[in-house]
């Protein structure tokens, strides 16, 4: 591992850590199952988030949508690495609605999925083939 910033290998396993930092903040008293995500914009940022639960079940959050949000809520829509972490024996994969939300800012973006110890590897339109996505550009 060169430790350069670019270097893709390095790049992951920052956000890989980012991801298991805040993973230790996600509020799920209900699951008790804790998911931490880290997104980094093409740019260069790095924002991070965890699952929100809430006592009327369906409100809860899951962690790669929120991340989402505070990125495009701070002006980042251009994303280039989403990295969820769990402690799931198989790799954690997105639920369909945070595969739909993610779409809307790149299906092709990267998603690493981290279980305990597999990884896995895909973009969010292998995650979500024949995929619905009706863009308008008037607000970009
Ligand atoms: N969850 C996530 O945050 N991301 C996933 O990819 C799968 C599931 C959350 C939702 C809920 O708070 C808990 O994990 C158990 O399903």
């Amino acid at each position: 591992m060169s430790g350069a910033i670019n270097d893709d290998s390095y790049e992951i396993e920052v956000l890989v850590e980012k991801a298991r930092e805040a993973q230790k903040l996600a509020y799920a008293p209900y699951s008790n199952f804790k998911v931490g995500a880290s997104l980094l914009t093409v740019d260069g940022n790095v924002f991070t988030g965890s699952n929100v639960e809430n006592t009327t079940y369906g409100l809860s959050i899951c962690a790669e949508r929120v991340v989402a949000a505070k990125a495009v809520s701070e002006g980042y829509r251009d994303f280039k690495v989403l990295v969820v972490v769990g402690d799931s024996d198989e790799p954690i994969t997105p639920c369909g609605a945070c595969r739909q939300f993610l779409l809307e800012f790149d299906p092709k973006m990267t998603v690493v999925m981290v279980g305990k110890e597999k990884r896995k590897e895909m973009t969010v339109a292998e995650l979500l083939p024949h995929y619905f996505l009706r863009k308008e550009k008037n607000n970009e």
